[in-house]
């Protein structure tokens, strides 16, 4: 069984209610959480967005999100939640917003009350203005903000400056999903919780790390958000540098929020920066043509946007290789990748060991240990080690893996990463959410990689949909004489 830790009793308002994020993420995350009694029946849940919408519409659409994504829903259970949801159409930029009307539907005590901003980010500071002159800024209020905080360094410090001016910081929740996922949460305890790994947790024996979120959906109706955004900004940016500091950061003090985040600053500020002179071979930008997704075809990045007439030359792929400057990493590469349209759905995180220093069994060699964290789907640790396979034909050595299945050993449903991080922000604990100073050092890395693209006129790589990404990400592992980790977990 699971164990929850309660929660007190909230309040929460959803801010861009009727959206895509709140539909298919929060109003579900919420419902399991009730489903598992960890909401109380006194909570109330408030949709606000512009839409002219009764309250009935909307619980109608809270219903078909919520039945679609749970597969223990029931008509009571639903009746009970559906009780606590309400909604109210207002525009939070306005400064003669109806908050008195909101203000009316909220429990009128001190309990802690969620502000969830699942809007557009060029919103959140008039949002937050409007908020703090009708006084939504309280001791008890915590505001969630989600990504992305701007698209390059100076917006994003103009977002967290006007913010900042209405909410205390310790009261800013900015989301990662990545880090509400299980398997991410594990990684922390595989490295701090086991005395195994920190004395090779180095370059004296990691070889290299490969660090890949691999998507096989499209942009999912969300082209608008995406062609302005690209590979780097949208998941680089946050999601694969986060799994790059969690796998890299020091041992922090202790599970304190501060002192976590200030070992995953340090790794951001550590990374080395691009030069335009050799940024070509150590990066790739692709953008998929058409292929196939199993036996369907599909089209092109350029034929799903809804201008047919653009030309974009926005990247839905990109690989790669980086250092970490410190003690620690010196020369240890680091490879991310992450792409749209790609043959699978799979985030894992393979940690390379040295080969063996003197090769005993023969030239020809075998595999070195390899750590593969898989992140989704079938979640769980595989440390690779090399055994001799039994026979008496001489001495073959194999590789086989030792298995920490989650699906084997833990007979759960895995809660979604919001689930998680939703009752983390009602306890007011900050720790897997980014500081500002995080975000910033982290657009301060990806504005250098996109200067220097512009600069080196990088070129963009096809692959065609479906498959591993473009050939030249295989050939910037093979200038190195490494390859891509595509073994079946
Ligand atoms: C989001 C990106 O942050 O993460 C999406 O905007 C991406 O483009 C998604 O599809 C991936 O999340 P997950 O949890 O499905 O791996």
């Amino acid at each position: 069984m699971a164990k929850f830790i309660p929660v007190e009793p909230f309040d929460i308002v959803i801010f861009g209610g009727t959206g895509d994020l709140s539909r298919r993420k929060l109003l579900p995350a919420l419902f399991h959480r009730f489903m598992d009694g960890q909401i109380d029946s006194s909570n109330r849940i408030i949709a606000a967005a512009r839409s002219d919408l009764t309250r009935e519409a909307f619980v109608d659409i809270a219903k078909d999100s919520c039945r679609e994504a749970s597969t223990s829903w029931t008509k009571d259970k639903w009746a009970e939640f559906a009780s606590l949801v309400d909604y109210i159409q207002i525009d939070a930029t306005k400064a003669d917003a109806d908050w008195d009307l909101l203000r009316s539907k909220l429990n009128q005590d001190e309990r802690p009350l969620v502000l969830y901003l699942a809007t557009t980010p060029l919103i959140y500071v008039a949002t937050c203005e409007s908020l703090g002159k009708a006084g939504f800024n309280g001791k008890n209020v915590r505001l969630v903000l989600e990504k992305p905080i701007g698209t390059d360094l100076e917006s994003a410090r103009a977002i967290n400056e006007g913010v900042g001016a209405v909410f205390a910081e310790n009261s800013i929740f900015r989301i990662d999903h990545y880090l509400g996922k299980e398997t991410v949460q594990n990684l922390l305890v595989l490295r701090f919780a086991n005395t195994l790994f920190e004395p090779i947790w180095s370059r004296n024996s990691i070889d290299h790390v490969q660090i890949t979120v691999a998507e096989n959906i499209g942009l999912e109706g969300r082209s608008d958000y995406y062609d302005r955004s690209g590979a780097v900004r949208d998941m680089i940016q946050n999601h694969l540098l986060q799994l790059l500091c969690l796998t890299a950061m020091e041992p922090p003090n202790s599970l304190d929020a501060d002192e976590v985040r200030t070992e995953k600053i340090k790794v951001l500020n550590a990374l080395k920066r691009f030069d335009p002179k050799t940024v070509k071979s150590q990066t790739v930008r692709g953008q998929y043509i058409a292929g196939m997704e199993g036996d369907k075809p599909v089209s092109s990045y350029l034929d799903t946007l809804s201008d047919q007439e653009h030309k974009s030359k926005t990247e839905t792929y990109v690989a790669i290789k980086t250092e970490i400057e410190n003690w620690r990493w010196a020369g240890v590469p680091f490879y991310l990748r992450t792409g749209k349209r790609m043959a699978s759905r799979h985030s894992e995180i393979v940690i390379q060991f040295k080969p063996t220093p003197h090769p005993l069994f023969g030239h020809t060699g075998h595999p070195p240990n390899r750590l593969v964290i898989r992140l989704q789907p079938d979640e769980g640790v595989r440390l690779f080690m090399q055994i001799k396979e039994p026979g008496p034909g001489g001495l073959h050595i194999k590789s086989l893996p030792l298995n920490l299945s989650y699906a084997e050993n833990f007979m759960l449903r895995y809660p979604d990463a919001y689930e998680r991080l939703l009752m983390d922000v009602v306890r007011g604990n900050l720790a897997l959410f980014m500081r500002r100073d995080e975000v910033e050092s982290a657009w301060s890395w990806v504005d250098n990689l996109l200067a220097a693209w512009a600069e080196a006129d990088q070129p963009l790589e096809p692959y065609v949909a479906g498959t591993q990404g473009p050939l030249q990400a295989a050939m910037l592992m093979d200038r190195d004489g490494r390859e891509w980790w595509e073994r079946e977990f």
